[in-house]
């Protein structure tokens, strides 16, 4: 394929970001998060090559995720992080997915789903208030593991709402919760072999929280968590870059304007260059009243009216500009380098919806 837009994933990176959080939690394993296809950079790379730089395990949204990886060959332990659709569960069975437990009709859709001694994982609610039982209920859940021939209790985990947060109290209360809870199930003989608690900024952040496992993805893939966390992410390397090729390429007059809406006005006679790249590939269409730039020629230019489904305009000035142009959106080209961390501060999000953003018909490329 040929598109003159496309994004390449730096795998060395990846292994580069592996092999740093191992080392900083360590004797802490690492179990990688690639769901939504490995935060868009591509699940089945990047999977293999973080159990190549020594992650032990894998974590998915989704059956249809686990069934891929397996698909593709990969053999490693891989932890569905939530409870699925009944429905869903044979496939986890035949594939030897790890289920999440936190209610006992998900016990009884094992049960139905033909499990035998299947490792679940149950996971506890100390506060993120999103999936897990709440910590008074999880004895009643843990003693249905227990009581069934279908599962089998393999590890217990909570999830920190923020770990990013650095002087933020709440993560502590979490871990101290979570303390007791397991406190509680080990005195009455439900002691899980596994228990995780960490992300990436919990990882990299809370010595306290990373217990056996981590559950990183953010980190793996190169990005910090948050802003409160930058300085420990320095050492990570962004694997995803986002390029295109120049398609079109026009002088234009100052008083014209340009695409839908005509709402941006060019105040000075200038070259505008097209990409044909657009909001369908994952570039917000906000992304050009909010200042967003393109490198183009090494240097950083400005994204000229609302980015359109296919195509986008950048303003190049005076200079020369041809068709075929190498251009980059997400990258390093001379010595600038614009990250989705830039994108997403200037949209108000995380650099996380950016990357898993970058739609299916954007070619993922190694690098
Ligand atoms: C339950 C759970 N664990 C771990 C992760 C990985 O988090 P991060 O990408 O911040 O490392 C996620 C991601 O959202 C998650 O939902």
């Amino acid at each position: 394929m040929s598109r003159w837009a496309w994004a390449e994933v730096d795998l060395a990176a990846i292994e580069h970001n592996v092999g740093l959080l191992g080392a900083s939690v360590a004797p802490s394993d690492v179990w990688v998060a690639v769901k939504a296809d490995g935060y868009g950079h591509g699940a089945v790379a990047v999977a293999r090559t973080a159990l190549s730089a020594g992650a032990t395990g894998l974590c998915v949204a989704l059956v249809q995720e686990g069934v891929a990886l397996r698909e593709a060959g990969i053999d490693a332990p891989i932890l569905v992080l939530s409870e699925q659709p009944p429905e869903e569960l044979a496939a986890a069975v035949r594939h030897r997915l790890i289920g999440t437990v936190y209610s006992v009709a998900q016990i009884r859709a094992w049960e139905a789903a033909g499990a035998i001694d299947h490792p679940v994982h149950l996971k506890i609610d100390t506060g993120m208030r999103r999936v897990g039982v709440s910590p008074d209920q999880a004895m009643a859940v843990a003693d249905a593991i227990a009581a069934s021939p279908s599962v089998e209790l393999a590890g217990v985990f909570t999830h920190l709402a923020v770990a990013d947060l650095l002087d933020d109290p709440f993560t502590q209360r979490q871990l101290d919760t979570f303390e007791g809870v397991l406190a509680t199930l080990a005195a009455a003989g439900h002691a899980a072999p596994m228990v995780h608690v960490s992300n990436s900024a919990a990882a990299l952040a809370h010595p306290a929280a990373r217990r056996s496992v981590v559950r990183a993805g953010i980190g793996a893939y190169g990005i910090s968590p948050g802003s409160g966390v930058h300085d420990l992410a320095a050492g990570l390397l962004p694997a995803l870059s986002l390029h295109a090729r120049v398609s079109h390429a026009k002088r234009v007059s100052a008083g014209e304007r340009i695409s839908y809406g005509l709402r941006h006005l060019f105040t000075h006679d200038t070259t505008v260059a097209t990409l044909p790249i657009g909001y369908a590939d994952g570039v917000p269409r906000r992304l050009s009243s909010v200042g967003g730039q393109v490198l183009v020629g090494g240097r950083r230019r400005l994204i000229v009216g609302v980015v359109t489904m296919d195509q986008l305009m950048v303003d190049v000035g005076d200079s020369t500009v041809e068709i075929g142009d190498h251009a980059v959106l997400i990258g390093s080209q001379g010595d600038e380098t614009i990250t989705a961390t830039e994108w997403a501060d200037r949209l108000g999000t995380i650099a996380y919806e950016i990357v898993c953003g970058i739609s299916a018909r954007i070619e993922r490329r190694p690098r």
